[in-house]
């Protein structure tokens, strides 16, 4: 479905999306919360596949925050295997579809069949010349940005680098995300005006764009008409 509003030759190289709300809408259907990132986890698919077909590049999600580990055991668990099975349904799904999966943040703390399959995926997509669908999972700006601390202190404290020669290209080089540019915008569903720790050394200049659709109810139109109006944005970047 294409927007006249949009200038598809221009698209942004990068967009960051936090899904929320999923527990609200199930609440206004008397549905339980599970129910809601269910229909989450299938919004995400509908509109990463329409994005990929329209030429966009790179969608980054946040999927699960190093926060949400306080969650109900119940909904932990839900959430873990909701992102089990969209993995292996891409794993089954990657010779159809073009696009390259990637998981972003701190895979340490998943089951190891979840590590495995995410690896696996990773591989099979990395030449998948579609757009980027990074996951974000177990992930946190404030622990992405300490990791990446903790590896230049290692660096440096070994000899392998000049303390001197850490600069913002150098800890870029080591966040999740090194390879790709910062998000051009973020989209936040669900009402709420905040960054909830995502990706808080990349957003230094993006431009954000906060509605209150809860994420199951955010349709692909609703994305590009958030398009066309950061396509009028004037941005200078602090200039
Ligand atoms: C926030 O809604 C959403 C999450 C914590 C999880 C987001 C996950 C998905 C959309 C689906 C799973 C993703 C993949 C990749 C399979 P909330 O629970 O905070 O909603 P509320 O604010 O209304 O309670």
């Amino acid at each position: 479905m294409k927007n006249n509003n949009v200038d598809f030759s221009r698209l942004p190289a990068h967009i960051a999306i936090t899904m929320d709300g999923n527990g609200r809408w199930a609440k206004r259907r008397f549905l339980a919360r599970q129910a809601g990132h269910a229909a989450g986890a299938q919004n995400l698919r509908k509109i990463s596949e329409q994005m990929n077909t329209d030429g966009f590049k790179i969608l980054t999600v946040y999927a699960f925050s190093t926060e949400n580990w306080k969650r109900s055991d119940d909904e932990v668990a839900y959430l873990m295997n909701l992102m089990r099975d969209y993995i292996n349904q891409y794993i089954e799904d990657s010779k159809k579809n073009n696009i390259r999966i990637n998981v972003i943040g701190d895979k340490s703390r998943l089951d190891t069949d979840l590590r495995e399959s995410i690896e696996y995926l990773k591989r099979l997509t990395l030449n998948n010349n579609g757009m980027t669908l990074n996951l974000a999972i177990n992930y946190g700006g404030r622990d992405e940005i300490t990791r990446a601390a903790k590896h230049a202190a290692t660096l440096a404290a070994t000899g392998a680098i000049n303390p001197e020669s850490i600069d913002e290209k150098l800890i870029s080089s080591y966040l999740d995300t090194a390879e790709f540019p910062d998000p051009d915008l973020h989209i936040r569903t669900g009402g709420d005006i905040r960054i909830s720790n995502f990706m808080l050394w990349q957003f230094a200049y993006s431009e954000l764009f906060y509605i209150k659709k809860f994420w199951p109810d955010f349709s692909y139109n609703d994305l590009l008409e958030i398009v066309a109006d950061f396509q009028k944005r004037d941005r200078r970047f602090g200039s």
